[in-house]
């Protein structure tokens, strides 16, 4: 055990800074012998000093000016959030030689980069496991235990307000709305009073960012994500889906095809089989594929202040450790350099329902517009009425609601890029049976 302490710097003291502090405090002595050094807070930052109230936390520590907490510090904690005063604190910090240690997703999706060489230079660690997925321990494996694979997919349920939304309006049995939802989600502290970020995909977008970088060794930044939240998502929709043996997730999906990487955000239907189907209220979840260890998944609480100190305490450990040993991990995660393909380039698998006159020949017109497209159907299925198979009281559609004459297409498809088709959704729609193209929802591929 070294006597000199690892001084740490915390910047940001609320739900996962002051989790994160009390942590540090309240257990010293094991924190000690886990670095091989005491762990000692210098300072916390907060711009709020009266917001702090845990008793824990000496008042003493407390300060409003990041540029002077982090004077000293052999690591600085960055829990500020945002781009700005964080980017600055963080980039002085590792001028410095301070080794940092943030859960900040926007920054890292933004300018993970600059801060990457910035770490490189200054020759300290860069450590951020609490910015995607919480406590979930995923990024390090990423870079280090799976340093000797090829990972070739990832697929992440990586923001748990909108899995709880979707997971509430598949557990109501089609009765709950997405709105209604999104009212409960706020109401238990999930989603905030602007839910932007989270049902519209921001937040999952940055995750995203991360993950391709790290897993494809490749620059990706949000810019390079394609993104569509869950706004579009109906209560029919997850009554079909439920009808079809699927469940919708919002996910990340980061992929390596042969023209390069993929890096997206959308809403698609899980084959209820498939272990992502299974991840329900506000957990997280991440999918890894990869050539050697073949599929993996990683699971557990990704918000709440405790759960992501656990990630955030776990890389000020390493952090101290290699300070006391004089080194730092690799930041590099850019050898690759892949190209990113752009949005359109997108493959993926659909499910379309339009909603058409019944009779003769429509299934024919229509499939042939898909075949014009060189599109292969998967699957197609014909109903008037969306009922729930398990009879758990899924909407219910009858002839009558909707015109007698008219019926429910659902068409799946195979493999199609994403220009391709919305070609083919542009043609389809304007097919003179079909009366409206009531939803497309892309379906994962197992
Ligand atoms: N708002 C995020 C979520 C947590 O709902 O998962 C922070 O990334």
């Amino acid at each position: 055990m070294v006597e000199t302490p690892v001084k740490v710097a915390l910047l940001g003291c609320g739900v996962v800074g002051g989790a994160t502090a009390s942590g540090l405090l309240t257990n010293a002595a094991a924190f000690a012998a886990r670095a091989g050094a005491p762990l000692e807070i210098q300072s916390i930052v907060t711009l709020d000093p009266e917001s702090v109230t845990d008793p824990t936390i000496p008042r003493t520590l407390l300060t409003t000016d990041p540029h002077a907490a982090i004077q000293g510090a052999d690591i600085v904690v960055e829990l500020l959030g945002g781009i700005e005063p964080a980017r600055t604190a963080i980039l002085e910090a590792l001028h410095n030689g301070a080794s940092v240690v943030t859960a900040n997703k926007a920054l890292l999706a933004e300018h993970g980069p600059e801060l990457y060489a910035a770490a490189k230079n200054a020759g300290v660690d860069l450590f951020f496991e609490a910015a995607v997925g919480g406590a979930i321990p995923i990024l390090r494996p990423l870079r280090e235990s799976l340093a000797g694979d090829r990972v070739t997919r990832v697929m992440g349920i990586v923001n748990g307000t909108t899995n709880f939304v979707l997971d509430e309006m598949a557990t109501s049995g089609g009765s709950l709305s997405l709105d209604a939802a999104v009212a409960q989600a706020q109401e238990l502290g999930y989603a905030e009073a602007d839910p932007t970020a989270d049902i519209d995909g921001f937040d999952a977008a940055a995750k995203a960012a991360i993950l391709a970088s790290l897993a494809f060794h490749t620059p990706v930044s949000l810019s390079d994500v394609a993104r569509e939240g869950i706004r579009s998502i109906t209560t029919d929709d997850v009554a079909w889906a439920t009808t079809t043996h699927h469940t919708i997730k919002l996910l990340a999906i980061a992929e390596r095809t042969e023209q390069g990487i993929s890096a997206r955000v959308h809403p698609a239907l899980v084959p209820n089989e498939h272990p992502l189907a299974t991840v329900h209220g506000a957990f997280n979840a991440v999918w890894v594929e990869a050539d050697a260890a073949g599929p993996l998944m990683v699971y557990g609480q990704g918000a709440g202040g405790t759960p992501t100190s656990s990630a955030v305490l776990g890389d000020i450990v390493t952090a101290a450790r290699n300070r006391i040993l004089g080194g730092a991990a690799p930041v590099e995660t850019q050898r690759a350099d892949l190209p990113i393909l752009p949005a359109e380039a997108a493959e993926s698998q659909f499910q379309i329902r339009l909603m058409v006159e019944d009779r003769p020949g429509v299934l024919a017109q229509v499939s042939g517009v898909l075949a014009d497209h060189g599109i292969s159907i998967d699957s197609v299925r014909q109903s008037a009425a969306c009922h729930d198979a398990a009879g758990s009281g899924a909407s219910v559609k009858d002839a009558e609601s909707v015109g007698s004459a008219t019926t429910h297409l659902l068409i799946a498809t195979h493999h199609a890029s994403e220009q391709a088709f919305a070609a083919t959704l542009a043609e389809v729609s304007a097919q003179e049976p079909v009366r409206e193209i009531v939803s497309c929802i892309r379906v994962l591929s197992m």
